[in-house]
């Protein structure tokens, strides 16, 4: 079914102000071995604004306030990394810096095919290890689960996900979280490959994952509904073509299928 034409423009004005405007300042301090993230005054106010609408367009997700995204980063870094956060009277959080961003890597192009099919396989272990973790007696999805929140570590060729201010909402069964976190990874991860290295990276994530018949299901659904791909929050995570959307679409029912057969 259509959206409403007014619909469509919010959404398309919102998802484009969600890449220019910066909610937070982060300060990457390689020396130190720390990152520094503090939300900022103007990102109060969009993050209260972006919420105001998500609700009334029955968005999939929501931003955390300050004090509930410290506390859900907090132990997810402590649980996942044994790495435990500073919050610093001013707000800040300073974190153990975990590696270079793979979005990145993927577009300066300095590795070849098979590092990239390395680097998919390795990506797609790293969320199926994060979904596998409770947090306040639900199994935890990331919610934005887009290259610029996963770092590849070179000491040791593992990658982990940061940024965990945006959350589901509690309408969402595990299964539909966890498929729309593999939907986001799936198309920005694919978004940055050559079209030739799409198919190989495809069957290497999905069984790195190896989801469960019930997510598989799920996630098919998602990829398959076109009224998901217009909502502001799908639109500022992938960014492809029609066309490219639809020609990666046509691979993962592809290897859905035969993943599920
Ligand atoms: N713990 C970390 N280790 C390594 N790099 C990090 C870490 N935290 C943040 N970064 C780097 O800073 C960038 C922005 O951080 P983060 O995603 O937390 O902020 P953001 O405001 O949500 O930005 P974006 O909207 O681009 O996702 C990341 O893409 C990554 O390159
Ligand atoms: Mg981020």
């Amino acid at each position: 079914m259509a959206l409403p034409d007014g619909k469509q423009a919010m959404s398309r004005l919102l998802s484009f102000l969600m890449t220019v405007l910066r909610l937070h300042r982060v300060e990457v301090d390689r020396e130190e071995g720390v990152v520094r993230k503090k939300r900022t005054r103007m990102g109060v106010v969009i993050v209260w604004a972006g919420n105001g609408y998500a609700r009334l367009a029955k968005e999939r997700v929501r931003v955390l306030t300050i004090p509930r995204w410290h506390h859900r980063e907090a132990m997810i870094y402590e649980h996942l990394y044994q790495s435990p956060l500073q919050t610093l009277s001013n707000g800040t959080l300073v974190m153990k810096w975990m590696g270079i961003s793979v979005k990145g890597l993927l577009t300066s192009q300095e590795r070849g095919p098979l590092f990239r099919l390395d680097l998919a396989r390795e990506v797609s272990r790293s969320l199926s290890e994060l979904h596998g973790m409770q947090f306040d007696g639900h199994a935890v999805s990331h919610a934005d689960a887009s290259m610029t929140n996963v770092v590849y570590d070179e000491s040791n060729g593992k990658t982990a996900w940061i940024d965990f201010e945006l959350v589901h909402t509690p309408a969402l069964s595990t299964e539909e979280r966890h498929a729309d976190d593999l939907r986001a990874m799936m198309f920005t991860y694919l978004s940055f490959l050559p079209e030739p290295e799409r198919p190989k990276a495809v069957h290497a994530m999905i069984q790195a994952y190896s989801p469960q018949p019930a997510l598989l299901q799920a996630f098919s659904n998602q990829i398959r509904d076109p009224k998901l791909r217009r909502d502001a929050y799908h639109r500022a995570q992938v960014r492809l073509s029609d066309s490219d959307h639809q020609k990666i679409t046509g691979l993962l029912v592809k290897e859905i299928g035969t993943f599920a057969g």
